[in-house]
């Protein structure tokens, strides 16, 4: 059962419309997969249907004190989600702080999906940013696929932000009509070791999948992103099945 955590150099690059995509396409080809929202944004489970209103998630039941398996939700057969839940800022303050103290509360919660057998993939949606809860998160995954656009920005920032060790670069937001954009993509493909061997292109149908509540590969599953996506599944297919703990 690998654990990816999908996070962007910065935020806004689309973290949580492909971690919706990648979930859909491993489902797509036959795998069963968990995908969890970490982000007190709460934005994942919006590209699965969720009522804006329902706030349940597994930072909700935390604070409830009940069990965070009654937070998730079936999306289809082999698809399920775990939102973050719905959480005021006081909410928000406390569950980082309970985070903090108590680290070993994912291991064990991922130890019991895991004992469970239901899943073989489990998606890790983080937010950008290092703070220790997102530290202690990152290292719960047994690959990184940090995105990147292709700007001066995140370039800059491969040089002055710590990335998690061994992570994998997945270009995402890719326009071929830019110089500037070939121009980096080039350069990375040539000095950035990790550099996954493919790109997602800038594709309105990303956008408006979100806006429909949908992931891209169900809302328009022959638009370039959505093959570009599958191509990701088919990637983690064949070399990361080998690497759960
Ligand atoms: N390849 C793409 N082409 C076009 N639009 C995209 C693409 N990727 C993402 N988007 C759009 O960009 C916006 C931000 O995407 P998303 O919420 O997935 O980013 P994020 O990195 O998770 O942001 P945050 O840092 O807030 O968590 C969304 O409206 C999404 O539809
Ligand atoms: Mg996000």
């Amino acid at each position: 059962m690998p654990v990816i955590a999908l996070q962007g150099v910065r935020g806004g690059i689309g973290t949580t419309s492909i971690t919706a995509a990648l979930a859909w396409s491993l489902q797509q080809l036959g795998e069963s997969v968990l995908a969890i929202d970490l982000s007190p944004d709460n934005l994942l489970r919006l590209h699965f249907n969720t009522p804006v209103g329902l706030n349940r998630g597994w930072a909700r039941a935390e604070l409830e004190g009940v069990a965070w398996q009654q937070g998730a939700m079936r999306y289809c057969e082999n698809l399920d989600f775990l939102p973050f839940g719905g959480l005021n800022l006081a909410e928000q303050r406390s569950i980082d702080q309970q985070q903090r103290q108590a680290p070993q509360r994912w291991r064990d919660f991922l130890a019991q999906v895991r004992a469970s057998g239901h899943y073989r993939w489990i998606l890790l949606d983080m937010p950008a940013g290092n703070t220790p809860v997102i530290e202690q998160q990152l290292a719960l995954a047994d690959t990184v696929f940090q995105l990147m656009s292709p700007d001066a920005n995140c370039h800059a920032r491969l040089y002055q932000q710590p990335m998690p060790a061994a992570c994998r670069f997945l270009v995402n937001g890719y326009s071929a009509a830019s110089l500037l954009q070939q121009d980096l993509h080039q350069l990375w493909l040539q000095t950035l070791e990790g550099l996954l061997p493919l790109v997602i292109h800038r594709d309105e149908a990303l956008a408006e999948a979100l806006a429909m509540k949908q992931p891209l590969g169900e809302y328009r599953p022959e638009s370039l992103a959505a093959d570009e996506v599958l191509t990701l599944a088919n990637w983690c297919l064949l070399n990361l099945q080998g690497s759960a703990r």
